[in-house]
């Protein structure tokens, strides 16, 4: 049986326990747990200053920087509600939820100086924005205050946050926050990528075409990872129709029920799948994702 002071995640895919108070000295470890819970809500407080601040300086009077600069700070506060629901699902405490909505805040900070010099948000043609982040924060300092753990903590989810896949070798807590992120990361650029397709004829953002194509035909490479229960992998995308295809395959790599929930909630697959030609191969690959949901325990679109 656990201790008293320990909560364990409900999740029961996830081993991860967070740790409980010492028995003895309770008085002292009480103010020093104390301590951590106000300086992780204080942090978060510091970071939104510094996060303002930070991207401050990168509006711009060009309008096309500046749409994009907004769509990035929108994208940020959506992240972070996102993140919060999913660390509620999982009852986690006050501390992780703090801990959670930084990574939230800090994970797309690179995005900014990637815009402002490469004025794309592809990581083939540009740098690697996890990287670009990384380093952001490292001359900001920002992370320094944190203790080791947690700092390597962020550092390291922020990296895994737009990798193909988190490795084996992470620790299950760096497991859990990554997974996090991944998740509120996906759902929201799911929904800014529906509503992008409904719009782009209207409102092209090139930004978020990745300078694709958007002409008949798709990728056999596409199908067969979707076909295979995998992500379609950037690289593989030849036009647009690939690129919706990639999109849909990320419900491959959602973790957390509640996120599956918002996705289905929202419509955002449907709406993809709405905007594919009916091409046998798109069926196939359409029916997959569909019956891959089912045993998810999916019920609606
Ligand atoms: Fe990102």
């Amino acid at each position: 049986m656990a201790n008293e002071g320990s909560a364990k995640v409900t999740d029961d895919r996830e081993a991860y326990v967070i740790q409980p108070l010492p028995s003895k000295g309770g008085f002292l470890c009480l103010l020093f747990y104390n301590a951590i819970l106000h300086m992780h809500s204080d942090y978060l407080y510091t970071c939104h200053a510094w996060f303002n601040d930070y991207t401050r300086s990168f509006h711009s009077l060009e309008p096309k920087l500046e749409k994009n600069i907004d769509l990035k700070l929108r994208h940020t506060a959506r992240v972070c509600d996102n993140i919060s629901r999913i660390a509620k699902s999982l009852h986690l405490g006050q501390e992780e939820l703090a801990l959670a909505e930084v990574l939230a805040l800090l994970h797309d900070v690179g995005r900014f100086e990637q815009l402002k010099d490469y004025g794309s948000f592809d990581d083939r043609i540009t740098t690697d924005h996890a990287a670009l982040g990384l380093n952001v924060l490292s001359r900001a300092g920002i992370l320094c205050s944190l203790p080791k753990n947690e700092r390597r903590l962020v550092r390291r989810a922020i990296w895994l946050h737009n990798k193909y896949e988190i490795p084996e070798t992470v620790s299950p807590r760096c497991l859990l926050f990554s997974r996090m992120i991944r998740d509120a990361d996906k759902l929201d650029i799911l929904g800014l990528i529906v509503e992008h397709f409904e719009t782009r004829s209207k409102n092209p953002n090139p930004a978020l075409d990745f300078g694709l194509e958007n002409c008949p035909g798709h990728s056999h490479e596409a199908i067969l990872d979707i076909l295979e229960g995998r992500m379609v992998k950037i690289a593989t995308l030849k036009n647009l129709n690939d690129m919706r295809l990639m999109y849909l395959s990320w419900v491959f790599d959602i973790y957390f029920p509640v996120t599956l929930y918002c996705i289905e909630e929202r419509g955002y697959l449907k709406k993809l799948m709405a905007s594919l030609p009916q091409d046998c191969e798109i069926v196939e690959a359409v029916d997959f994702i569909m019956d891959y949901l089912n045993r998810r325990g999916r019920i609606f679109i």
